[in-house]
């Protein structure tokens, strides 16, 4: 299994491609909270590692924070970290969950949400099912809810395909950020027409890591 832990010592170099990721990423995250119109938004990160994107960004907006959060990741270690992370910021509505994210019985209870975060995921599964992942998206987001992914740029750059996936299930490209950067940051929204689009049901499992 991999070294999740040691992955994430990346971001303590700010020129890191990944540091330089997590900034778009807490970008993308603030301007998607900004145009949500509902009072009290519903967020869920699945592979939330230390939840680093999410809870800086939601420290910020504290007191005046409505969102409620779940976080979901399968090392202890990390949920712990994000776990602390959250209660120092006095982040009172993220909850951290240690569990399965690919099972849909880890989040049942939260979706749909306003906001998905899909971040470090599609380059950890098998490119195939990255799709049925998208095509499943609708199905965990409210009507003008985001997802915001990330998939990485090396060869063969699956970014583009991606991309393509998201329009395909009806779910309207906002932002992307990409090449030349080695990472790729998009935003998708459900709009009244993704309803035109077929969501693909999920039974039991949503995606499962190589
Ligand atoms: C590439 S890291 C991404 C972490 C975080 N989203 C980020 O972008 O900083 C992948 C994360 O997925 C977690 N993970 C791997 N398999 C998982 C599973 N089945 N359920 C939940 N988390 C999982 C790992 O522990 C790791 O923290």
């Amino acid at each position: 299994m991999r070294d999740w832990i040691g992955w994430h010592d990346a971001y303590d170099d700010p020129a890191s491609s990944l540091a330089r990721r997590l900034e778009v990423v807490k970008r993308r995250l603030d301007q998607a909270l900004d145009s949500l119109t509902t009072t009290r938004p519903r967020l869920l990160s699945l592979c939330a590692g230390d939840g680093r994107d999410v809870i800086g960004v939601l420290a910020r907006r504290v007191p005046s924070l409505a969102v409620t959060a779940l976080l979901i990741d399968s090392d202890p270690k990390l949920t712990a970290r994000a776990t602390a992370a959250a209660g120092g910021a006095g982040l009172g509505s993220v909850q951290v969950r240690c569990a399965d994210a690919g099972d849909i019985a880890s989040f049942a209870d939260v979706v749909p949400v306003d906001v998905l975060m899909l971040c470090g995921i599609f380059g950890n599964i098998d490119h195939s099912a990255v799709k049925n992942v998208i095509q499943a998206t609708p199905g965990l987001l409210n009507v003008g809810g985001y997802v915001i992914w990330t998939r990485g740029g090396s060869e063969p750059d699956r970014r583009p395909q991606v991309r393509s996936w998201f329009e395909s299930a009806g779910l309207e490209e906002v932002a992307f950020d990409g090449t030349p950067q080695p990472y790729g940051v998009g935003v998708n929204r459900k709009t009244p027409r993704s309803a035109l689009s077929p969501t693909r049901q999920i039974t039991d499992r949503l995606f499962t890591f190589a």
